[in-house]
């Protein structure tokens, strides 16, 4: 018989992270650890960085110079902060990039080659279908990134290099803090590989880093105001139907948005990019349905709100979440959160939507923390 030698690796948990620490449920509590989770994840990265207060992931530089595309790889909400990271990383480096769904990459036979950065993001790091895409790109001679939350999981074992989320554990099945911790993450990534690029002025990724910094205040602020969002979902909870709209990255936050109300309160909604308004959807929109629309982007918000205002003609009802000066006495609800870049938006318009999916779920009397049919991780294709 092989006798095996093992590692040891302590984990540092405290006895508060597995327990619901007083509140209702495990999803309200990691709403509302989001600010911490933060700072322990961005802070991680600029504490690596021992010359300056600057994000630092320690990766060959040899193979960074040579990066002519990125493939960010995931499932479900992990996906979305990928969508939701795209364009930081394209505006930053200068780098294509294409988000990729993992259960349609593995089959794909996806033309990538050494010159190609996979990212690989898990919140458990134990998804079938991202792991089996990542052993696909490192066949293809990829460099491989996983981007997960748990210290040790498959993902890690199997990728080039690793970067954990600080989240702190996740119980709650419908995702928060690691998605918001994701794309926190990615984008003190983006800081990094620019600045190793070349590709940005420094004076932009040094603002950009100092809003990252800032972001836990930001987010206590958007919490603060819980209350409102509980009186909205008070008046839409019976809902059948809703939809989600918004453009450009503000598109990203209305999938995740959608995804997280379907998980937990069971309501069949549908998030649609703006400009696809009419080129079908339109169809549904009647007397009293409800839209949600997202609007953080300036450059975009003018096209959103024209879309806003074709369903309200429609009889819709909307509720807005937004860090622009809107029109008066448009919209049935406006929920204004703080400005920030918009590459930062995303982490602070969706915890609205996950207050949002959560009071629905409890006001219908469900199950927030177990949601029917869903399992915490997905280990099985
Ligand atoms: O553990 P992972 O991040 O790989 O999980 C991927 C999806 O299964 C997961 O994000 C799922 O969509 C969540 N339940 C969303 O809240």
């Amino acid at each position: 018989m092989n006798k095996i030698s093992k590692k040891y690796k302590t984990i540092d948990l405290s006895n508060s992270s597995s327990t619901k620490n007083g509140y209702e449920d495990f999803m309200l509590k990691e709403i509302f650890e989001q600010p911490k989770a933060i700072t322990n994840t961005v802070n991680k990265y600029i504490l690596l960085n021992e010359k300056c207060n600057f994000p630092d992931f320690n990766l060959p530089k040899d193979i960074l110079l040579n990066v002519k595309e990125i493939y960010i790889v995931a499932c479900g909400t992990a996906m979305h902060a990928g969508l939701a990271s795209k364009n930081t990383i394209e505006k930053l480096c200068k780098i294509p990039t294409y988000i990729e769904i993992a259960s349609e990459f593995r089959y794909s036979d996806p033309i990538i080659n050494n010159n190609t950065l996979c990212i690989f993001i898990s919140q458990s790091g134990e998804t079938a279908d991202t792991i089996s895409a990542l052993k696909l790109a490192k066949e293809k001679g990829c460099t491989t990134i996983a981007i997960t939350n748990v210290i040790g999981s498959s993902i890690t074992r199997e990728a080039d290099f690793s970067f954990y989320t600080y989240a702190g554990p996740e119980i709650a099945v419908a995702s928060t803090k690691a998605y918001i911790c994701q794309i926190a993450l990615i984008c003190s990534f983006a800081i990094y590989l620019a600045q190793v690029l070349e590709s940005t002025d420094f004076s932009i990724l040094e603002d950009l880093n100092k809003e990252l910094l800032d972001l836990p205040k930001k987010i206590e602020m958007v919490l603060e105001k819980k209350e409102r969002i509980r009186d909205i979902t008070k008046q839409c909870y019976l809902e059948k139907n809703l939809f989600f709209l918004g453009r450009g990255i503000d598109y990203a936050t209305c999938l995740e948005g959608s995804l997280k109300l379907k998980e937990i309160s069971y309501i069949h909604s549908e998030a649609y990019a703006g400009g696809e308004l009419k080129h079908g959807p339109i169809a549904l929109i009647e007397d009293g349905i409800y839209v949600v629309g997202i609007l953080t982007d300036c450059k975009l918000a003018s096209k959103t709100i024209s879309n806003l205002q074709e369903v309200i003609t429609r009889g819709a009802k909307t509720f807005v979440i937004s860090n622009q000066k809107l029109p008066n006495n448009t919209f049935d609800f406006v929920f204004y959160i703080p400005n920030s870049s918009t590459f930062l938006s995303p982490i602070l318009s969706v915890i609205p939507l996950q207050l949002f999916a959560y009071y629905i779920s409890k006001q219908k009397g469900l199950d927030v923390d177990k949601p029917r049919n869903l399992a915490k991780s997905v280990t099985v294709e």
